[in-house]
């Protein structure tokens, strides 16, 4: 980051001296007033719940232009990456900072796959958990497990331990979660096969039985394969953000990303796409298309506390680039599967043309965002709902890492330690 020539002046209208603030440049986006002396100085702190005008950090991973539409990962546009690469050439470039040449390919191809199996016991601790636990919950405790099993790559002061943790998260995240999903239905974990692909390996691994042989499915393949590429990373977001304040600690990266984990369990985040399913099945129960304007009323009615889900966007004010590209996939994979006639579909379709044209969503810039098509997408594959967020948590498992070793690595980093503005009682004596 650079240091501006312009200045921020801070001034009281109670006669306190103004206090001159530097200003400092990244190479795209918004300028930031640095604030770290403002205690300091004023013996005041800054207000920003939810963190609306706050930047954490500085970060070369990932930037987003809410205003334009735009998602590049070091500098690559979204829409390159999604046509013209695969998840494992996306995850080396956010873990490495540029796109791999031939033989770079290769040797990351082979990391990765070469460290898909998991420890054993693992099997005995996924045993713990009832057949029926939220596959999140699941994946919580075994990514945070981890750390139990892999203590020769948790010194984080070591750059070689960083990377090699890194890899074994990404190439693990796809057996835990295909763990999680067969241990629901009582049916055999499937070991990982070197000579898929890293998205070709994970569908075996998910609907595969080892009585039959199993046939990757090259449009499904790839569609998955997209989705893991659009939800590899995205900035400072709420898990993001967890992953860097938990790993801040000095705790270990499968700890951080278990924290990440949890985090983007919720439905404003990375549940909204199981969320988004659930109000389309639920609309279609209710009646179906016939009541979708009935359903959009009540979606603007503020008392109803129904939220048009996979709708809108903290940072996306015109429209977000990943929705576009789920939608495509989301057309190809319908009509691969034969399924182009799917009721969901049709709901999803009349619900947004309503939504986009309609002034409360104008107003307020409202569009579909990535999670809107994803579910359906998902759905067609026949990835259960409740793995929408799992696969999420695979895909971002790449973007919480990369962002997590640039913090350990920062010669600026500390422990995160939020102030408050404190509004309980004032000190009081206990009576007795
Ligand atoms: N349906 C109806 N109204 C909405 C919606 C929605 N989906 N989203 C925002 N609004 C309204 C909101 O009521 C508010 O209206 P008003 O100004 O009259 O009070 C206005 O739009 C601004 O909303 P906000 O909650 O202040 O916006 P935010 O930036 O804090 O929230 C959001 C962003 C994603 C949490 C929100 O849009 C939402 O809840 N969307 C549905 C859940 C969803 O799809 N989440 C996935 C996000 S994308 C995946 C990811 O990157 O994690």
């Amino acid at each position: 980051m650079k240091l501006s020539d312009n200045k921020a002046t801070l001034s009281f209208t109670d006669g306190s001296p103004a206090i001159e603030l530097p200003i400092y440049q990244g190479t795209i986006g918004p300028d930031v007033i640095d604030i770290r002396k403002l205690y300091g100085q004023t013996g005041m702190f800054t207000y920003d719940p939810g963190f609306l005008s706050t930047a954490a950090t500085a970060s070369g991973i990932t930037y987003i232009d809410g205003d334009k539409g735009e998602l590049l990962y070091r500098g690559y546009p979204i829409e390159q990456l999604a046509v013209n690469c695969d998840y494992l050439d996306t995850c080396y470039l956010i873990l490495n900072g540029d796109l791999p040449n031939v033989e770079q390919k290769k040797e990351f191809d082979t990391q990765v796959t070469r460290h898909t199996m998991v420890n054993e016991q693992m099997n005995f601790f996924l045993r713990g958990f009832r057949r029926d636990a939220h596959p999140m919950a699941v994946l919580t405790g075994l990514v945070g497990a981890l750390s139990a099993f892999y203590h020769d790559s948790t010194d984080i002061t070591n750059p070689q331990h960083r990377y090699i943790s890194a890899i074994r998260l990404i190439a693990k995240m796809p057996t835990l979660v295909s763990m999680a999903y067969k241990y629901s239905r009582g049916e055999p974990t499937i070991f990982p096969k070197n000579d898929l692909s890293y998205t070709g390996n994970f569908l075996r691994m998910m609907f595969a039985n080892p009585c039959e042989d199993y046939q990757v499915n090259e449009v499904v393949e790839r569609a998955l394969d997209r989705i893991f590429i659009l939800h590899a990373d995205h900035e400072q977001n709420a898990s993001t953000s967890t992953v860097r304040l938990c790993g801040s600690s000095g705790t270990n990266p499968f700890a951080a990303i278990a924290s990440g984990v949890a985090c983007l369990w919720g439905p404003a985040h990375g549940g909204a796409n199981e969320a988004c399913l659930h109000m389309l099945e639920q609309i279609q129960a209710n009646g179906g298309l016939a009541t979708v304007g009935k359903f959009m009323e009540q979606v603007k009615d503020k008392n109803s506390g129904v939220r048009l889900m996979g709708f809108g966007h903290r940072v996306y004010k015109n429209y977000d680039p990943r929705a576009k590209l789920m939608q495509e996939t989301c057309k190809e994979v319908l009509s691969a599967l034969g399924l182009e006639n799917d009721p969901l579909l049709k709901l999803a379709m009349a619900l947004e043309k309503i939504a986009l044209e309609d002034d409360y969503f104008v107003q307020r810039k409202l569009y579909p965002n990535v999670d809107f098509y994803s579910g359906i997408v998902q759905r067609a594959i026949g990835i259960p709902t409740s793995l929408f967020t799992g696969i999420f948590a695979l895909a971002r498992t790449t973007g919480w890492i990369a962002q997590w070793a640039e913090m350990i690595a920062d010669p600026e980093y500390k422990i995160g330690r939020p102030r408050q503005l404190y509004t309980g009682e004032t000190v009081r004596q206990v009576k007795r």
